[in-house]
């Protein structure tokens, strides 16, 4: 448990000093940490640590719906429910201050959650599924998440997903996402209006909520002032939503601090435009990698 927020949570070690931390709340990442205990990942100071308030920052799971359409709540219920842990990295894990605390000694620290829907869950989303959710931490300090969907019922479902990940930036106005040139992409502040990106890197001067669609394998978000590149890898996610609430609506969000809009960007591995089917006892699986280097060890001669 965390003692100020009362949460359950699971913190994965890697030797050479990286770290995250994941609440079985929402089976949510809140917390990235590099070898120099630099944290990775944006959490707002106020977020709010009581069900069934999301919470925000980290790195929701957006389950079974990614937005706001339709009658499920906005973003769907995963991040809003408890999970289970399945596996662990040692099948006897040596217990660190915290009870839920794994350490491993070998290459990876592994937590394996899942999420199945109550009776309650099944009468706003009427499926069985069993959802996944495997988080590692590898020696170099990456993050590796991987998503599985099970579909446990007798009738296929579908349903659209998003990683919704925020990122720790140290000035936004200085941050610029590489990759998506060319693109199309939704414009959430133009009622899903199709568009085509028009700049060599996006960058940000104003609020940004754009989805953009069947996007590269391999995306750049490049800190100039921290001097440190993100580098998000993914499979099985098509698109990428891009979004910053900068100034007004930072301060219409009660869980969210008036200025932190300088200090985070959400880049949300997706699938959004075509849902995701999965038919019975089949599975659906996708995986985001998420590393970041420092500017001054990656430019090279
Ligand atoms: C983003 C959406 O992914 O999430 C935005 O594109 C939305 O439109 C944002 O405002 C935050 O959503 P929520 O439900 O966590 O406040």
């Amino acid at each position: 448990k965390d003692a100020t927020t009362g949460f359950e949570k699971v913190i994965l070690r890697e030797p050479r000093g990286s770290s995250a931390e994941i609440l079985l709340f929402g089976g949510q990442v809140t917390s990235w940490k590099n070898e120099r205990g630099e944290e990775l990942l944006f959490l707002s100071s106020k977020a709010i640590f009581k069900p069934p308030k999301a919470v925000r920052g980290g790195i929701p799971v957006c389950f079974p719906q990614f937005g706001g359409q339709g009658s499920l709540e906005q973003h769907g219920f995963a991040r809003n429910r408890l999970w289970k842990i399945v596996e662990s990295s040692s099948p006897l894990p040596s217990v660190d201050s915290d009870k839920f605390s794994l350490i491993n000694n070998s290459t990876k620290a592994i937590v394996e959650l899942m999420l199945t829907p109550s009776e309650e869950d099944m009468k706003i989303w009427p499926h069985k599924f069993e959802l996944r959710l495997r988080v590692a931490l590898s020696s170099g300090g990456g993050l590796t998440m991987t998503v599985k969907v099970n579909n446990k019922d007798t009738k296929q479902f579908s349903f659209t997903f998003a990683l919704h990940t925020y990122l720790s930036v140290a000035d936004i106005t200085e941050v610029r996402v590489e990759g998506l040139e060319t693109l199309d992409y939704l414009d959430n502040l133009k009622s899903g209006e199709r568009s085509t990106e028009q700049g060599d890197a996006i960058t940000f001067d104003n609020e940004l909520d754009r989805v953009y669609l069947s996007t590269p394998s391999k995306i750049a978000v490049v800190d100039h002032e921290k001097k440190r590149t993100f580098v998000l890898k993914k499979d099985g996610l098509p698109d990428l939503v891009v979004w910053n609430p900068w100034e007004r609506k930072a301060k219409q969000m009660v869980d969210f601090g008036d200025d932190e809009y300088k200090y985070m960007l959400c880049v949300e591995a997706a699938a959004v435009e075509k849902p995701i089917v999965v038919r019975p006892e089949e599975e659906w699986t996708a995986r985001q990698e998420l590393s970041a280097v420092s500017s001054s060890y990656s430019s090279g001669p």
